[in-house]
């Protein structure tokens, strides 16, 4: 392989080896689209299944194939964790084995009962070829076990089949289901697309036993936007607490408190992306308070993260984001090396005290691995300049920094054509392409003399007419490797803040071929995979930068290097 084992991850969730979820379908269309081709072979692929706490153990089931590196043979993977950061890998606990799943055991979501058992909805795929997809249901077989090792599937499955006006192709991914009112019902959502392919649906089913499901007739909810995988809707606290709501525990007076959140994972475009707003539990409907929202305004994150899930965590009483990140690399590489696709590190979620956006951060278990810490204070970066941070190994680190800046004079003026397109503003103006307040930010995974480096950084611009800056958040890859065959993009999204005080802050966790920041306290998020073939393991480098006219102040930087935890085994 010319793919250096050592960039395979050291903190973030991997399987031992193998395939963590591409759909074969998107690999069809390849054949047809020379230009999708190149789009889709870098994003294939993808998955969390269903996250969840029971009995002092975290459980992850993930879409995996045990026979190889890319997808296919999809069945759900098991490992169970006592903090979401070290885990240990179980036997499968779904494969194909019934006539209801007998082509495919696809995504779905775990449920945990009142009496605290959890209950597994699946995608079931029961014919060969056309991938026709039904909702089969799975009960552990014996509750004691913490560890949940073995699922039973009832003869009653499937418990869903698509009706005659839905696309049975497009029908998968039921959520965590929920009880609304005291209807005494059960409803969940699964994922679709109607007006053929067109417009993103999501179907409202209910059920009183998880047994018989009924769909009501409108959807939750829809949009033009191209199919919904792996939807995904929960309620959050409006009043600016971090704290988690359970999917179930929302009483009818304390709604008022609450917003909720629809997530969608975009086929077309393999990215995640929500809306807030109000869920009228009598009509069965969610409205998303922007009513624009539906363009995809806002993302998880604005890089390389897919299929993710939330699940609420009775233990710390939080909401906890999953998402998965697959290769950049070729698909060729991916069967060199042995493995392909890994989890982010899990994020705390919230909704953000403007009531317009969440917030994530990595949860704070991840903290337990740090070691060997390095501070940087007060540190001026000057125009063009920029600062190693040494003392510690980087190439598995968690950086966090809070850049001061003096003044906002020469930010350079945003190109109204550009204002609305993060992604292009950050392709045209990289972090290489001088500013006036930045591009500043940090290097990271650099070789000694820099010719490999990927940049996290920030670029404010004024607007004309308003006393708003627009903050840009980047990741720019294109240095990031001298190897030729890695997809490069540079992925970016604007950071909503006034920036009143002078200061923005960056989180960085740095996992050998995994860059995921964090900007302004979680608000804007870009997780990105490299390939260095230079900053490899002991080679790999950490600065600070800045390309702007303006000095920019390290108020305060401090890196740890991060140990690696128990990995599955690997
Ligand atoms: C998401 C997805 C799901 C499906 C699964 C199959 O990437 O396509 O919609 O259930 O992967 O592995």
């Amino acid at each position: 392989s010319i793919v250096d084992p050592l960039l395979r991850t050291g903190y973030h969730f991997q399987p031992p080896k193998n395939w963590i979820n591409v759909s074969s379908k998107k690999r069809i269309s390849c054949i047809y689209n020379y230009i999708w081709c190149f789009v889709l072979i870098y994003f294939l692929s993808d998955e969390t299944a269903a996250p969840m706490y029971y009995e002092g153990w975290y459980h992850f089931f993930y879409q995996y194939n045990p026979k190889g590196a890319v997808w296919d043979n999809i069945v759900w993977a098991h490992s169970v964790s006592r903090d979401l950061i070290n885990w240990h890998a179980l036997e499968t606990a779904i494969e194909p084995s019934i006539p209801a799943d007998k082509y495919g055991c696809w995504s779905g979501s775990a449920t945990t009962m009142p009496d605290g058992t959890p209950v597994i909805m699946y995608t079931g795929v029961n014919r060969p070829g056309v991938k026709h997809q039904v909702q089969n249901v799975a009960y552990p077989k014996n509750a004691s076990d913490p560890m949940l090792r073995e699922w039973v599937k009832p003869d009653h499955n499937p418990v869903i089949v698509p009706e005659r006006d839905i696309n049975a192709t497009e029908f998968r991914d039921p959520t965590t289901a929920w009880l609304a009112g005291d209807d005494g019902h059960w409803r969940l959502l699964v994922g679709s697309a109607a007006e053929g392919g067109a417009r993103g649906v999501a179907y409202v089913y209910r059920s009183r036993d998880f047994k018989e499901w009924r769909r009501v007739k409108r959807p939750l909810h829809s949009a033009a936007t191209g199919m919904w995988e792996c939807p995904d809707f929960y309620p959050v606290s409006r009043d600016g607490h971090t704290m988690g709501l359970d999917t179930n525990r929302v009483c009818g007076k304390c709604r008022t408190k609450v917003k909720y959140v629809l997530k969608n994972s975009l086929d077309v475009r393999r990215y995640d992306y929500y809306t807030v707003g109000t869920y009228d539990q009598k009509d069965e409907r969610y409205v998303p308070d922007d009513p624009a929202g539906d363009e995809h305004h806002l993302r998880y994150d604005y890089g390389n993260f897919y299929a993710s899930k939330t699940f609420y965590d009775p233990a710390k009483q939080r909401r906890v984001l999953w998402g998965w990140a697959n290769e950049s690399d070729t698909r060729d590489h991916d069967v060199a090396k042995g493995w392909a696709g890994i989890q982010a590190i899990p994020r705390k979620v919230w909704l953000d005290f403007s009531g317009k956006q969440l917030l994530q951060w990595p949860i704070e278990e991840v903290e337990a691995l740090r070691h060997q810490p390095v501070t940087l204070k007060d540190t001026v970066i000057k125009a063009g300049e920029h600062v190693e941070v040494t003392g510690l190994e980087t190439e598995q680190a968690d950086v966090e920094v809070t850049f001061e800046l003096s003044s906002l004079d020469c930010a350079e003026s945003l190109d109204p054509a550009l204002a609305h397109d993060a992604e292009r503003l950050c392709g045209a103006r990289g972090a290489d392409v001088e500013g006036g307040v930045g591009p500043f930010g940090l290097w990271v995974l650099a070789s000694a003399n820099r010719e490999e480096r990927t940049a996290v950084f920030f670029r404010v611009f004024k607007v004309a007419g308003s006393d708003k800056p627009v903050v840009l958040m980047c990741t720019d890859p294109t240095k990031s490797s001298l190897n030729p065959d890695m997809y490069r993009p540079t992925f970016a999204g604007f950071v909503d803040t006034h920036l009143s005080d002078g200061k923005i802050s960056l989180r960085t966790l740095i996992d050998r071929s995994v860059v995921e920041s964090f900007g302004d306290g979680g608000k804007t998020c870009i997780l990105s995979r490299v390939y260095p073939s230079l900053a490899i393991d002991k080679n790999a480098h950490l600065y600070v930068f800045n390309n702007g006219e303006e000095d920019v102040k390290v108020s305060l930087l401090t890196a740890w290097q991060m140990k690696k935890p128990l990995m599955n085994g690997a």
